[in-house]
């Protein structure tokens, strides 16, 4: 059976024999924030079909496809969309776009979501920086994974969210006009949403921001030393005294109005790094 290792290497030459450009930004699109994919200059888009050992995606979308090009005059590879574990993906299977992305030569990666907002102060269709994170979910996707080559068996996380970027991006954000905000992002595995009792018990425990993905992506991205910033458009408001019922069209709705801020502030923040 072929480990790890020799499978991203065998999905990174599929890419390399498309694409000869070395990408230093990784960037992946949230739910309902893909549009930022459209603005990719002198691309090459790879389906998600093409690349060995890439899960594919099950939904009808461009969800999975990889796009290597030029963005703010730099090198980036975006992943338009990702897959998540309530769809049945293992945890080895959604973070394998970031091994790839690493592999390509990325250095920093850019990592949006939609999320559920516990900070009274959040506003819907907001922007939350993220500074930190809580894994509430009991799941690892560096289980069983002992290999040198992809990076530490025990990586350090006292800081996975580089601080001097996340002050560049607010910097920038500010001049872009961008209000932002900072936060801390539980992940939770879904489908379903949260009670009442489960928002009240998170926000007190010091998360911010909920919702379900990107932890598995940022644990992997440390391992492989990624410098990373994190950013979580706030589709729902969570507040336990005040819930109203949510539904998944509503929070794509508002990712989808909040999409071209984040686009802005990506593409500026790209253009400083
Ligand atoms: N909970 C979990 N995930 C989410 C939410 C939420 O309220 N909103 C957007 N993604």
């Amino acid at each position: 059976m072929k480990n790890l290792y020799d499978k991203i290497n065998e999905a990174v030459e599929a890419i390399r024999e498309k694409t000869e450009m070395v990408p230093e930004v990784g960037i992946i699109l949230g739910t309902g924030l893909g549009n930022l994919a459209q603005e990719i200059d002198d691309e090459t888009v790879i389906y998600c079909t093409d690349i060995p050992h890439f899960a594919s995606s099950t939904v009808k979308s461009h969800k999975g496809n990889l796009i290597v090009g030029k963005l703010s005059g730099k090198t980036v590879a975006v992943m338009e969309g990702r897959f998540h574990f309530y769809e049945g993906y293992s945890l080895q299977e959604i973070t394998f776009p970031i091994r790839i992305l690493k592999e390509l030569g990325v250095k920093t990666l850019i990592i949006t979501n939609a999320a559920g907002g516990m900070n009274a102060q959040y506003e819907k269709g907001e922007i939350v920086l993220i500074t930190d994170h809580i894994n509430s979910t009991g799941f690892n996707p560096l289980v069983g994974i002992d290999d040198d080559r992809l990076g530490l068996r025990f990586p350090d996380m006292s800081c996975p969210y580089d601080e001097k970027l996340i002050a560049l991006a607010e910097k920038t954000a500010a001049k872009e006009g961008i209000k932002t905000k900072r936060g801390v992002y539980l992940w939770v595995t879904g489908p379903s949403l949260e009670t009442k009792a489960e928002y009240k018990f998170m926000h007190s425990i010091g998360a911010d921001l909920v919702g379900m993905s990107t932890v598995p992506e940022v644990i992997v991205a440390v391992q492989a030393g990624l410098k990373i910033v994190g950013i979580s458009c706030v589709t729902d408001l969570c507040i336990p005294d005040n819930l109203k019922p949510v539904n998944i069209e509503e929070i794509i709705k508002t990712a989808e109005m909040a999409g071209p801020k984040i686009d802005a502030l990506i593409k500026a923040l790209i253009k400083k790094m």
